[in-house]
């Protein structure tokens, strides 16, 4: 190292020590050397950040104040305490397009500075993973391995899983220690290892029993409720009546039976209003300001479903954003056809 290069160091630590704060650089050191290759399991890479979370939801998330309300208040409960009594294990049930994913996505976000790229995040889908009733058992070893894995790494991993109702019934029964109170004991590379459950998240998520919450909320209207007044307690019943679990990997199981999930979050189906919110959100994504015309091109490709929920959109918001795509592709398209004319 020849003489200017230690005097630009030498400088360079001067300058960072008067700006910022003065122990910046033995701090930064410091992480470098616990956490070379990144991605670590500490706070900075997974911040677990409540107000980012309820900042995206309340700006992105359209007609789902129940489910808002249910999903922040669980998050929230579940990190404030250093040693929760058991893994949060959250349920969500609603017709395609209703924002389950959706949710699952903007958590993963916030809760990991890496999103959906970081090594404590697991998604798990039904129709592509576990379809195959013959190899269940395998599949069974390889789901323990894999969180077990996950959890030894980082107490506090998030796991998410698509398309229960697709799943082969009773596959998620292996989760039930995962779920439960207390380290769970599971074989691991030949030894018996002792993992730490109580930190980690699980969300399922599930088309299940969205016939019956479509149900539910039209008779509540009927009784004078609006959409916006009706809350979680007036979805509860439908738990106990068994809505939520009758197929796929959740399908008495004893997840279930034990009563292991702590909250069956309910998404509303959508309305035409909420529909409209979200193809306007879809082109201010893309820097447009919609005409009217342009919101009802891209509502005349959403269809109503049948009687007597033809108030509820089939597929929610699924397939809007693709819609939005084109019809704003082809304005752009005429605005270049136009400044070229006026050449
Ligand atoms: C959490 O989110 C808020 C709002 O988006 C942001 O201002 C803040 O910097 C975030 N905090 C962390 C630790 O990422």
């Amino acid at each position: 190292m020849n003489s200017s290069s230690i005097f630009f160091i030498l400088s360079f630590i001067f300058v960072s020590q008067v700006n910022c704060n003065k122990f910046w650089w033995i701090e930064s050191a410091v992480n470098f050397i616990k956490c070379p290759l990144g991605d670590c399991c500490n706070d900075y890479y997974i911040p677990q950040n409540i107000t980012g979370l309820r900042k995206e939801l309340d700006n992105n998330l359209f007609g789902q104040h129940i489910a808002q309300d249910a999903v922040i208040s669980a998050l929230a409960a579940h990190i404030a305490i250093e040693n929760p009594p058991k893994a949060l294990a959250m349920s969500f049930h609603g017709l395609a397009g209703t924002g389950k994913n959706f949710v699952a996505r903007i958590i993963t976000n916030n809760f990991f500075m890496k999103g959906s790229l970081s090594r404590h995040f697991q998604v798990y889908t039904g129709r592509i993973e576990f379809s195959l009733q013959d190899q269940i058992n395998s599949y069974k070893e390889l789901l323990v391995e894999k969180i077990a894995e996950s959890l030894l790494k980082c107490p506090k991993s998030l796991f998410v899983f698509d398309e229960v109702d697709l799943m082969i019934p009773g596959l998620l029964d292996v989760l039930v220690p995962f779920l439960d109170h207390g380290p769970v004991r599971v074989p691991f590379k030949g030894t018996k290892q002792s993992v730490l459950t109580n930190k980690a998240i699980f969300i399922f998520l599930s088309n299940t029993g969205s016939h019956e919450i479509a149900k539910a909320l039209v008779d509540l209207r009927s009784q004078g409720k609006s959409r916006e007044e009706t809350r979680l307690e007036d979805f509860e019943s439908l738990i106990a009546v068994g809505a939520f679990n009758e197929k796929g990997g959740l399908h008495r199981s004893d997840t279930i039976s034990t009563s292991l999930i702590d909250h069956y979050v309910p998404f509303l189906p959508l309305e035409k209003p909420h529909i409209r919110q979200c193809i306007k959100a879809a082109f201010r994504l893309r820097e447009i300001d919609p005409s009217e015309e342009h919101i009802e091109e891209a509502m005349s490709h959403v269809t109503f479903g049948d009687k007597p929920y033809d108030l509820y959109a089939k597929n929610g918001c699924k397939r809007v954003d693709q819609k939005v795509a084109s019809i704003v592709y082809k304005i752009t398209k005429s605005n270049e056809l136009k400044s070229h004319k006026e050449l």
